[in-house]
């Protein structure tokens, strides 16, 4: 973290209050940017609002990300009231409720369909509307590359239509009259750092659009790419190169466009973590010391029921320390080994093990990178009762509190 950052986000500690949580929008504006750039128009930019829902963080996010995708009726309304049109929204997830299926229809946003069940039902709301629905087909590959991060293709699977069950489903649903079929959806893994492998999984990706299409018997408007980008969490881990990741996929989508089955598509690139997760931090205030059986441990105002992931409850085997800064350490302070754990009554809220820091004393705070998605939204806040964290977006050096009360 470079020192400016590492000043401002110490001032937000000491003057804001811990536990909270730091977006720095203009490093997500960066990002997009970066992202467009090497693309080349290819792709429209979907945001996953599940990463990070925060409506702050939407509207600072909106003018530089054309489409946002939703996952419930909530992350709906919080598209909406961030000023993101309808049109401008898909609305995915598996097991949503007849009220979220409404919500969506009444909207006017993209629907992105999970089963054959829910284009049914779907058909039918539509049909009760008097007016066709637009929906998208989520298709489940059956296959991965090996390489990839977390993969959801070629098991049993709640999200999209099996690879297998095209030939028999598609031409069934196609003439379902109350919904009108816009393109097609594949989000099979995420958090994949090896360019190769997402391009791999892009080529499947084409393959089984093109044969979605010519079993559909048309030619798709919209094909959504769940990108898998993957951010770096750990000391070993590299960012994903931009460069060679767009020398790899952006052949692949100019054969797409000259393809007679997919041309004239718009391709669209769902993320969530990419884009958020670099520029966000949770502070935490050192409010305990203690030493035991030989273990240096710091006690700390935030536990995994505002960080899930960095106390490596979600999805993770094995627990991995997450980057950790002391923000104001003493000069020449000597390093140390810690455990740093949280205020939850059990030995699994530990945020840290063996982690080599500058001399921790009470008082200091401490900043877990890589915290702009998947932090205060996965995390069970409600747990021990303690005040859900703030949040602050900088933008540009100027601090605005976007604190939100928990649903
Ligand atoms: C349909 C869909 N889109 C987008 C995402 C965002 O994933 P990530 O934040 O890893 O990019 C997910 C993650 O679960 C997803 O299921």
């Amino acid at each position: 973290m470079d020192a400016q950052r590492q000043r401002l986000l110490a001032q937000i500690g000491r003057t804001r209050g811990t536990p909270c949580y730091v977006y720095f929008i203009d490093e997500v504006r960066q990002r997009v940017q970066a992202l467009k750039s090497v693309l080349g128009g290819r792709f429209e930019i979907s945001y996953a609002v599940k990463a990070n829902p925060n409506v702050g963080l939407l509207r600072g996010l909106r003018p530089d990300v054309a489409l946002l995708d939703v996952s419930s009726a909530g992350e709906l309304q919080r598209a909406l009231s961030s000023g993101c049109p309808a049109a401008h929204i898909s609305f995915s997830g598996p097991a949503k409720r007849d009220v979220e299926l409404q919500a969506a229809a009444e909207s006017g946003c993209e629907i992105v369909c999970e089963s054959a069940d829910e284009a049914e039902a779907l058909s039918q709301l539509g049909e009760a509307r008097g007016s066709p629905l637009k929906i998208l087909l989520r298709l489940n590959p059956s296959r991965m590359p090996r390489r990839f991060g977390i993969s959801m293709a070629g098991r049993p699977s709640q999200f999209g239509i099996d690879e297998e069950d095209l030939p028999e489903q598609l031409p069934r649903l196609v003439r379902l009259r109350g919904v009108e079929l816009a393109g097609f959806h594949i989000y099979s893994g995420t958090n994949c750092l090896d360019a190769d492998a997402i391009a791999e999984n892009f080529a499947f990706f084409i393959e089984l659009f093109a044969q979605a299409a010519q079993l559909a018997g048309c030619r798709p408007r919209k094909l959504v790419f769940g990108s898998g980008f993957g951010i770096p969490y750990f000391a070993d881990e590299m960012p994903l190169e931009l460069g060679a990741l767009a020398e790899r996929i952006n052949p692949q989508i100019d054969a797409l466009q000259a393809d007679p089955t997919l041309a004239g598509a718009q391709c669209v690139l769902e993320m969530g973590r990419w884009l958020v997760g670099p520029a966000g931090y949770l502070l935490t205030q050192v409010i305990g010391a203690k030493r035991s059986r030989g273990v240096d441990i710091r006690l700390c105002d935030a536990g995994f029921n505002n960080h899930i992931n960095a106390a490596g409850m979600m999805g993770t085997v094995i627990r991995r320390n997450w980057p950790f800064t002391h923000l104001s350490p003493e000069a020449d302070a000597p390093r140390r080994s810690y455990m740093l754990v949280g205020p939850l009554c059990t030995t699994a809220d530990v945020l840290a093990s063996q982690i080599e820091l500058p001399e921790i004393r009470k008082g200091d705070v401490l900043a877990i990178g890589a915290s702009g998605a998947y932090g205060l939204s996965a995390s069970p806040a409600r747990f021990i009762s303690h005040p859900v964290p703030a949040e602050f977006i900088v933008d540009d050096g100027a601090i605005t509190d976007v604190s939100e009360t928990c649903p």
